[in-house]
């Protein structure tokens, strides 16, 4: 059964469960795992709570946006402040932005060249954000879907527009030494990358850690990594994916 058939039940479902604001079913899907919209998105408020400067008034640049998961997530805690998300997946925004766009909640398109979500985009575009715009900026899971070139603009980016002492939170899938697990959940190699599908990289890639975190240097930022798990093994995980949090100055994170 498609998804477009069982809209109506769905619709149906979201509103008895008091989340008639969400987006319709093929949206939230776009977005990753259905199951994981709303769950992953106000986990990842309770990182940007715990490791950002998040508060009332803040101005928060989401960079790959969605339908708005993380915007649904904020609208009680950002009462005065300003949100920005943006994302290259037309038909997510145009939704968005006609069903939870206000004067402080914006999404607009941001035509940036993905081979899979927006294969006539351009790249090296530069984000439509002033310098030092941001309190905090969110990319949550979207290197995930990038390869390194368009990363390292990326980051660039992020600095160019979070504000002195502003924090982000990206995340990705890094590893250290190509293992079996390594090997066996992206068996693929690229150029400077693993990644899942051999028809469509864009679908699910990961990076040496070394290099993101060097990467993340380079443009200016201070990188604290906490490993996801993803990994079957790994000790203390903070959340599924691998997180990087970046501070625009040397102010330390919590470890
Ligand atoms: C897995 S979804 C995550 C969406 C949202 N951040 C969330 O966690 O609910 C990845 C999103 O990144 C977007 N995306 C892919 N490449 C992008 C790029 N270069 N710039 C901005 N968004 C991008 C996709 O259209 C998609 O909406």
């Amino acid at each position: 059964v498609g998804l477009a058939a069982l809209s109506p039940i769905d619709r149906a479902a979201l509103r008895i469960n008091g989340k008639g604001d969400y987006p319709p079913l093929h949206l939230r899907r776009h977005s990753g795992p259905l199951v994981a919209f709303d769950r992953a998105a106000s986990e990842f408020v309770g990182y940007l709570a715990a490791l950002t400067d998040l508060g009332p008034s803040s101005n928060v640049l989401d960079m790959g946006c969605g339908s708005g998961a993380l915007a649904i997530m904020l609208r009680e805690r950002l009462v005065d402040g300003s949100y920005r998300g943006f994302d290259v997946h037309e038909p997510s925004v145009r939704w968005a932005r006609s069903h939870l766009g206000d004067d402080r909640f914006a999404f607009q398109s941001f035509d940036y060249w993905n081979a899979t979500y927006n294969p006539p985009g351009q790249r090296h575009l530069p984000w439509p954000v002033d310098n030092d715009w941001a309190d905090v900026t969110l990319l949550k899971s979207v290197f995930t879907h990038m390869l390194p070139e368009d990363v390292a603009f990326y980051l660039s980016e992020l600095a160019r527009t979070l504000r002195p002492g502003g924090r982000a939170i990206t995340t990705a899938f890094t590893f250290d030494a190509v293992d079996d697990e390594v090997r066996e959940r992206f068996p693929h190699e690229g150029e400077g990358y693993r990644y899942l599908r051999s028809t469509s990289p864009e679908s699910a890639i990961a990076f040496p850690r070394e290099w993101l975190v060097d990467s993340a240097r380079a443009a200016g930022l201070v990188p604290t990594m906490y490993l996801g798990y993803w990994r079957r093994q790994q000790e203390r995980p903070l959340a599924y994916q691998d997180v990087m949090a970046l501070s625009a100055d040397s102010s330390a994170l919590p470890t």
